[in-house]
């Protein structure tokens, strides 16, 4: 049973609060209820009280049973902090680390993973200092859950409502540490574009943003791996809690997944790697004609370097697992892949389409192994690569 600590902070949505900690018990879970004086404003912490059987905290020197500080003491014992609704004053405290109240203080004491559910009125969440707020606290891996858009309770129309109740229990189920089942395994994840320059000022590159690489790292590491990301230039940044080496071109993500790869259990090639690289000028090439033509050479193939070196016996326990970026006969292609490169999956998705794949936040692939095929429909990075991990566990299982 893990035990979630339930910041309620003063908005019209905190009354939805109650069902997300009803939603968090029947999901089996332990909830603490921890108030700011402004909640009590909108529901009574009996309310609370009653439903979670816990004492609901709300001042920073309210006397306990005994005599622990009460927010290290907690904060050293729940398995996630989530706080629903969450106000843009609660984002403003976390963002600059003001510790005034229990709440706040709790955010700084705890290592446990937050997440938090902001509802405020629309000007407010759409105010240049809470979307700031909340990019520095997404950049130390502060989850969260949009708010919804629609009639709000002070009467506007747009962003801003509390997400629904079990939206916000299923996302802070996603955040609980799931069973260890890759505890032991090393696992390598390559992620991101690769950059072939084409002279000392220009390169080559594609729309890849890291994110379904940096999404199978991250559950990776939540399910125990010793994870390894090999990573090409990104905006987004990488998850916390894996050990992350940067490289820039194919030819060194060559270099860094195959030095590695001999210790691996597996190898995730999510990466967009370049298949041709300019031959390279020393020297910035000037304008001169209609046209240019750059003469391009083939980059190394990791993956189906890797391929060829578990057949000659060199990786004899690594599971090699890729991607196929197509446009069209999609699965055919995978398929076609997955021999060549002699990989036991590859994980097609279509890149034809501007709502999944490529530089957004969602996905839907196929995954293709030796015993067929299987759709996994479209969804979150985070819950794709949970899908992708879930057909590779049986998979190393085997191995
Ligand atoms: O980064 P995001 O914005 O989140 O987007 C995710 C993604 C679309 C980039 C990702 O889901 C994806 O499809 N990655 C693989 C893209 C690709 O390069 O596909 P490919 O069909 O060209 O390559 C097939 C496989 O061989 C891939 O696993 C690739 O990493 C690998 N490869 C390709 C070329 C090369 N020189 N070496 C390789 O190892």
């Amino acid at each position: 049973m893990s035990l979630v600590a339930l910041g309620v902070t003063g908005g019209i949505g905190a009354y939805k609060a109650v069902e997300v900690a009803r939603g968090l018990q029947k999901a089996g879970h332990d909830v603490v209820a921890v108030m700011t004086q402004a909640a009590t404003e909108f529901v009574g912490p009996l309310t609370f009280e009653a439903i979670t059987r816990h004492r609901v905290i709300v001042g920073q020197f309210e006397r306990g049973a005994n005599a622990d500080i009460e927010h290290i003491a907690l904060a050293s014992s729940i398995d996630l902090l989530l706080v629903a609704p969450a106000t843009a004053n609660i984002i403003g405290k976390f963002a600059a680390g003001i510790a005034d109240d229990f709440l706040s203080s709790l955010y700084l004491a705890t290592r446990a993973p937050v997440l938090l559910a902001p509802a405020m009125n629309t000007n407010m969440w759409e105010h240049e200092a809470v979307q700031r707020n909340l990019a520095v606290l997404a950049t130390r891996g502060v989850k969260m859950v949009e708010p919804g858009e629609g009639f709000l309770a002070c009467g506007w129309t747009g962003k801003g409502r509390l997400a629904e109740p079990d939206d916000i229990v299923v996302a802070a189920g996603r955040l609980l540490m799931p069973a260890q089942t890759l505890a032991g395994r090393r696992v390598i994840v390559s992620a991101g574009p690769t950059y072939e320059d084409i002279d000392p000022v220009r390169y080559v590159g594609n729309r890849s943003s890291g994110k379904m690489g940096f999404a199978l790292a991250e559950e990776c590491a939540r399910r125990g791996a010793c994870v390894t990301l090999v990573a090409g230039p990104t905006t987004v940044q990488p998850p916390g809690g894996v050990e992350t080496f940067r490289v820039r071109t194919a030819a060194e993500m060559h270099e860094a997944v195959v030095s590695r790869a001999r210790d691996a259990d597996v190898v995730i090639m999510a990466a967009a790697v370049a298949d041709y690289a300019p031959v390279r000028v020393s020297q910035k090439i000037a304008k001169d004609g209609d046209e240019l033509v750059l003469r391009m050479a083939r980059t190394p193939d990791i993956l189906a370097d890797l391929g060829r070196r578990r057949a000659a016996g060199e990786l004899p326990k690594t599971l090699l697992v890729g991607f196929a970026a197509e446009t069209s006969d999609v699965v055919a292609r995978a398929k076609e892949k997955r021999r060549r490169k002699q990989a036991d999956m590859i994980v097609a998705n279509d890149v034809s389409r501007t709502d999944r794949g490529f530089d957004v936040d969602q996905n839907e692939v196929t995954l293709v192994t030796e015993s067929g095929e299987e759709a996994v429909p479209l969804g979150s990075k985070a819950d794709i690569a949970r899908a992708i991990i879930e057909r590779i566990e049986p998979l190393l299982a085997r191995a």
